[in-house]
């Protein structure tokens, strides 16, 4: 199949990786992609943002399936210009996408639909986001309404600073402020052709900067799956409360979600509840998720951009588990100081069940891999069980050289023994 990943980060270099495990003789173009994506499959340089640059590209290069990896595009259209033209997308239009760009419409949706979901109050005023705040009580959880990079959830029991990130965010639109839910949390990744679902592995990421969940939010510092400590018929309780409830919803309004629903939930000890949706795979969730199918990927995704999904049975999984660490830059997720050069990865690479999955790295004049963001890349490890893929994961990542590196010593370290 002649297929074109939008993205650049380690989630679309994990895709990719996915679709070349199938030997299936695919031909893969990626946009922009990045250093190591580039040393895998054909890379162009379009804005991947650009729906109409994207759906000319697709035309003139009979392009079969375009798989968008991140949120900006989907939230700019950018599947609803392919799907004008016929051509097949594994991404929802701009309407359904609002699942993940505005938090008050994934609120509305999971009313409508009966998701279980924990309270939240929508502010426009600082005077209403105080009133808030003071209802639930802390810890605070302050939201800002729209797509803020990871940066716009503050989880805090400091009144103060719950405050000043209303403050601040209401000066870009509206927050939405939540009663705070206590749990452990799961990502579910579930596969939608606008009707029909189906689940893939779950997962867990780590978003705190630090070991022992301490520090500042960022986009994800580790993942590890499968969950062994889910409780029996957690997967289908999501498929009946949560994901086929929103998926009918959207479809009745006529915005109909075909891709990548991503459930952010928190097992609390009153049920499962919604924290958030995305509308497009997780980063780092996937580079665990992926290595792990065993089921072709590309039918999977092609299937649901087609309306195909009802008839396949549900994909299956290797035995074997996945542990992913992120290593970011010096500054991160603040202020990312980049340029520096990354070595030791031939060595990483030699490192059994290890493989690597470049986000922002690219080649200098020289020749050299540099780090160029904040997440640099995600070491993956999959061994038989979670405390020998740890210990693959951390050899590797002890290998790699980055001036200034930082990653999390504790992923998946609470399912050691299992
Ligand atoms: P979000 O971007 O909405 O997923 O929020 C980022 C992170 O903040 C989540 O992964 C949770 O760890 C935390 N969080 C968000 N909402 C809540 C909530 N209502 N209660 C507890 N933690 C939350
Ligand atoms: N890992 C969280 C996300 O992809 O949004």
């Amino acid at each position: 199949m002649r297929i074109l990943v939008l993205g650049s980060g380690a989630r679309e270099h994990a895709i990719i990786t996915a679709l070349l495990a199938e030997k299936a003789d695919h031909d893969i173009i990626a946009a922009p992609g990045n250093a190591g994506i580039a040393g895998d499959v054909d890379v162009i340089h379009l804005d991947p943002t650009n729906g109409q640059v994207v759906t000319t590209f697709a035309l003139e290069n009979n392009i079969e399936l375009v798989i968008i990896g991140p949120e900006a595009p989907l939230v700019a259209g950018v599947a609803d210009r392919l799907r004008q033209r016929g051509i097949a997308v594994f991404g929802p239009g701009k309407a359904a996408a609002q699942l993940e760009g505005s938090k008050t419409f994934a609120k509305r949706i999971m009313d409508a639909a009966g998701v279980p979901t924990g309270l939240a109050a929508r502010a426009g005023t600082l005077a209403e986001a105080i009133e808030a705040i003071d209802s639930y009580g802390a810890p605070y959880v302050v939201k800002a309404d729209g797509l803020a990079a990871g940066k716009g959830v503050l989880v805090t029991s400091d009144r103060e600073a719950a405050l000043s990130h209303a403050e601040y965010w209401l000066q870009h639109g509206a927050v939405l402020v939540e009663e705070f839910l206590a749990g452990q949390e799961v990502s579910l990744f579930l596969l939608s052709d606008g009707h029909n679902v189906l689940p893939l592995s779950p997962a867990q990421d780590y978003k705190l900067l630090l070991d022992g969940d301490q520090g500042p939010n960022t986009g994800g510092m580790g993942a590890y799956s499968p969950l062994p400590w889910l409780p029996a018929g957690f997967v289908d309780e999501v498929i009946e409360t949560v994901a086929l409830p929103t998926v009918r919803q959207l479809a009745a309004e006529q915005t109909p979600f075909i891709g990548l629903l991503y459930c952010g939930l928190i097992v609390t000890d009153r049920g499962i509840r919604v924290i958030e949706f995305n509308a497009r795979f997780g980063d780092p969730e996937t580079q665990v998720v992926l290595p792990r199918l065993i089921t072709p990927l590309s039918e999977l995704l092609f299937a649901a951009s087609t309306g195909g999904l009802g008839v396949l049975p549900q994909p299956e999984f290797s035995a074997d588990v996945a542990v992913t660490v992120v290593l970011a830059s010096e500054g991160y997720p603040e202020t990312p100081l980049t340029g520096r050069t990354i070595t030791g990865l031939s060595a990483a690479l030699a490192v059994e069940g290890v493989s690597i999955a470049h986000a922002a790295t690219a080649l200098n004049d020289e020749g050299a891999l540099v780090a160029t963001g904040g997440r640099v890349l995600s070491v993956v490890a999959t061994a038989p069980d979670f405390a020998a893929a740890r210990e693959r994961a951390y050899r590797a990542l002890a290998l790699l050289e980055l001036v200034g590196g930082q990653y999390r010593g504790d992923i998946a370290e609470r399912v050691t023994g299992q």
